[in-house]
């Protein structure tokens, strides 16, 4: 017995300890493997696989720009802008509409892009489509969904008091159409769309939630929600930190920490969204998926999205990051990707 003894506890915490490492959920930055290299200059990339299985990457600047590709490391083909000119939102800057994020539903692409300038809160989130995405054809411009400090509904809550940026919509299994937003201020929203895609059902009256806020005590420096779904749970990404301005030192010039990305998950695509501590994301919480790592050849990962593996193919985990060996400017951005795996439904990044 007194040699069995030793050898059952042996097992029994090789068991448990087995058990930690079969979590095998990576917890310290060195843990994160390297991205895939996309090989194209973006900040908050919005990626499309569209049904010949090629895909378009969309991103902000002078009447959105979009490029094409046969896979997801390129080469990208630049298609121009998409907007024929600024947007019809008569806000600054509408010349150059930010954080595009794209979809299909049908025969339609739906493009929601951000009307706003850094720091500033007169935002608005507008939304443009097209039957054909081909270079030369410029979407048509619907304009705005939602707006914040002017505009019709800004004096609304939510619309008071948050920042109508970083738009991204979500359509559930029951046809049910989501506009996820926001960043800084009260954290990040969702509002109930109209079936079109183009409006809410009733401006004056958003049925809307809550999906995510740091508290006051703190910068509430969480921004660019994406929401996917995988086995039975929907997933709320969002970035949090600084995205684009560091030292030479890679501190941030803000009071924060360089961009991270993180998850909280909920049975339901209204919430409550929880992270793997349990933590409501509401309440600060959000378990971080991906982070600066290998001695910061990534850094400052975030702008994300995922695009759902089809046919068995894994998830996939598409963001910007900077790299001490290019530079941490926001030019410095580029593509980059990795596998998903779930642990127990918590996502895990691979590089392979
Ligand atoms: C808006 O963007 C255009 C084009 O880059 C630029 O010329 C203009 O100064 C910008 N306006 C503001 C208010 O930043």
């Amino acid at each position: 017995m007194f040699r069995i003894l030793p050898y059952i506890l042996a097992t029994a915490s090789l068991c448990f300890g087995a058990a930690i490492d079969a979590n095998n959920y990576p917890r310290a930055a060195e843990e994160f493997p390297l991205a895939n290299p996309g090989n194209v200059v973006a900040h908050d990339p919005n990626i499309l696989r569209d049904d010949d299985g090629s895909y378009y990457l969309f991103k902000g600047g002078m009447g959105i720009t979009y490029y094409k590709a046969p896979k997801l490391s390129g080469p990208w083909d630049e298609m121009g802008s998409l907007l024929d000119g600024p947007s019809i939102i008569p806000k600054e800057n509408r010349t150059r509409p930010w954080a595009p994020s794209v979809l299909k539903r049908d025969d339609t692409y739906y493009c929601f892009y951000t009307v706003s300038l850094p720091g500033s809160k007169d935002s608005a989130i507008g939304v443009a489509t097209t039957k054909d995405i081909k270079k030369g054809v410029f979407w048509k411009d619907h304009g705005a969904i939602i707006q914040t400090k002017t505009g019709p509904g800004s004096s609304i809550f939510p619309f008071k008091g948050s920042n109508a940026i970083d738009g991204m919509v979500f359509i559930d299994h029951d046809d049910k159409a989501y506009l996820n937003y926001g960043s800084f201020r009260s954290g990040l929203w969702q509002v109930r769309l109209k079936d079109d895609l183009t409006a809410l059902p009733d401006i004056k009256k958003p049925d809307f939630v809550h999906l995510a806020d740091r508290g006051k005590e703190i910068r509430n420096d969480i921004e660019g929600s994406f929401m996917s779904f995988h086995d039975g749970y929907y997933y709320l990404w969002f970035s949090q930190g600084e995205c684009c301005n560091f030292k030479d030192d890679f501190t941030p010039e803000t009071d924060s920490k360089p961009y991270s990305i993180r998850v909280g998950r909920s049975k339901s695509a209204r919430g409550p969204f929880v992270d793997r501590n349990g933590v409501d994301t509401t309440k600060a919480g959000g378990t971080v998926v991906y982070a600066t790592n290998n001695d910061k050849k990534v850094f400052a990962p975030g702008g994300l999205g995922v695009l759902a593996g089809k046919n068995g193919e894994r998830d996939v985990l598409y963001y910007h990051y900077l790299s001490k060996d290019r530079g941490t400017k926001f030019q410095d951005a580029e593509l980059g990707y990795s596998y998903l795996e779930y642990v127990k439904g918590w996502p895990v990044a691979k590089k392979d």
